[in-house]
């Protein structure tokens, strides 16, 4: 049976402590030089020689804060602390590549949508149409207190929140500059044509935008949109507005059961349901020997933080795992905790009902039921049962970098090449059309295509001709 290629992304974060928990200790890692760029180009050159499609930088805007009621573990960690912005790393990533797509996290908390809009126009424009946005909320409580709000926003509101900024940056990004309306016309001294560029006269419950962009349109107007949550609301939201999913599931049965759900609102909500790529988050240990990589997975292990695992999860379960004896069972965290009961439940249903497991059990099965360990016909098959499932690509979490990463391009990609897996060399374009195979912009059927010319002007009526004789 023929396979299409997996979609390749390298998963990372412009901090120390992504989710590799305690490898920053390690010899073999870059990740305590994450502050200078020489790393970075590192990292992207390789993911080009492995034929990456693209480096995918998560980020936050404030600090865990829940983890013994306090955040010293992550500062200690290294744990998404500190953290640079990503966006700033993306020029120089850019000329540094030809063909990798570059994605970006940023939240509707961080960025006026007027100056997020001209950012990243500017970066697709400097990249040649190379650029992502994965829109995300922010569903930390010191996020919310850093961009002026008492207390972070409830859950389906962020969503809501989400759906309103990007109607005022599609706006600027679809509707305001018509095609052509960047005309360059030195003969005539025409940079561009007014009649050809609108503001959006943009209002809504929290933004006011008059415009016009300040961008001309960029190779792919609006970036590739990617978004990552897969509650009720999140799945709503990707199914109108995503072009790629990141998920996190524990197996490839509940990978497929998200993917064919979240297809099926795509569907009704009018797209493709192929409109929507959908990524696995996984790690990667592979060695010439199923036995060499299981030495390396070892190896790897003596480093690993336990702790700092707890505290990662404890931020996005909304239980503080912190001073609990890590063998509690969890069914005996309802009368430990205060106040997180529907926390506690999905704990127990992702249990597999199961309220004997400890928490230390519960955190790192999901750790291990996401780690490929293997020679790279192991590793191959393995992602044969991922795509199986549904999943269009893998979301590569490092243990060291740029060292998985550089172990992935060098020996699982020959042989997903083999098989057909994976691109042998890249198609040239923009990062959308690397992904579809189609056009540089949006389909007709995303919702952000209503702008594209929503703002010109209906054509005069033709004036009737003045009666003659
Ligand atoms: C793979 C993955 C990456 C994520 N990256 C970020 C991120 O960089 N920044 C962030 O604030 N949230 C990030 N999130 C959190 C999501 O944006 C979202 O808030 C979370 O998954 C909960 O969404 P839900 O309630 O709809 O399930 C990520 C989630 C996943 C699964």
């Amino acid at each position: 049976m023929s396979r299409p290629r997996l979609l390749l992304n390298a998963f990372t974060m412009n901090t120390v402590t992504h989710v590799s928990y305690g490898s920053w200790r390690r010899d073999d890692t870059r990740q305590t030089e994450f502050h200078t760029l020489d790393p970075w180009l590192e990292l992207v050159r390789i993911l080009e020689r492995g034929t990456f499609d693209s480096v995918f930088f998560a980020d936050i805007v404030g600090l865990y804060d829940d983890f013994g009621g306090g955040w010293e573990t992550h500062v200690r960690e290294g744990l998404q602390v500190p953290n640079h912005d990503p966006a700033a790393l993306v020029s120089a990533l850019a000329a540094a590549t030809e063909h990798l797509g570059i994605v970006i996290t940023s939240s509707v908390l961080q960025d006026h949508p007027f100056s997020f809009a001209r950012k990243i126009s500017t970066l697709d424009h400097l990249s040649r149409g190379r650029i992502g946005w994965n829109i995300v909320t922010s569903a930390l409580r010191n996020s919310a207190r850093n961009f002026d709000l008492p207390d972070r926003v409830p859950h389906d509101e962020r969503y809501a929140w989400a759906e309103e900024y990007s109607e005022v940056v599609y706006k600027l990004w679809e509707g305001s500059w018509d095609d052509g309306a960047l005309v360059r016309d030195r003969v005539r001294g025409i940079h561009a044509d007014p009649s050809r560029i609108h503001k959006i006269h943009h209002r809504s419950e929290r933004y006011a935008v008059e415009g016009p962009h300040l961008s001309a349109p960029s190779p792919q107007r609006t970036p590739v949109l990617f978004q990552a949550g897969t509650s009720d609301a999140g799945r709503a939201f990707a199914a109108r507005h995503a072009e790629g999913v990141f998920i996190n599931q524990g197996s490839p049965a509940a990978a497929r059961e998200v993917i064919a759900h979240t297809r099926d609102l795509a569907a009704a909500a009018g797209r493709a349901r192929d409109d929507i790529k959908f990524f696995q988050g996984l790690t990667v240990i592979v060695g010439s020997t199923a036995a060499e990589a299981r030495r390396k997975a070892a190896d790897l292990d003596e480093s690993f933080s336990l702790d700092g695992l707890l505290a990662h999860r404890s931020g996005s379960i909304g239980i503080d795992f912190g001073g609990l004896p890590i063998d509690t069972p969890i069914g005996e965290l309802s009368s430990a905790v205060d106040g997180t009961r529907s926390a506690i439940e999905s704990l127990i249903r992702a249990a597999g009902g199961r309220t004997d497991v400890t928490i230390a059990d519960f955190v790192t099965h999901k750790q291990h039921a996401t780690r490929l360990v293997g020679a790279p016909e192991q590793i191959a098959d393995e992602l044969e049962r991922w795509q199986d499932a549904g999943v269009d690509g893998i979301n590569l979490q490092y243990a060291v970098t740029p060292g998985s990463f550089a172990d992935f391009a060098d020996h699982v990609v020959p042989e997903l090449r083999k098989r057909g897996l994976a691109q042998h060399e890249y198609t040239p374009g923009t990062l959308r059309h690397k992904f579809f195979g189609a056009a540089d912009t949006l389909p007709e059927t995303h919702p952000a295509r209503r702008w594209h010319g929503a703002f010109t002007p209906a054509p005069a009526a033709p004036s009737t001709p003045a009666p003659t004789g």
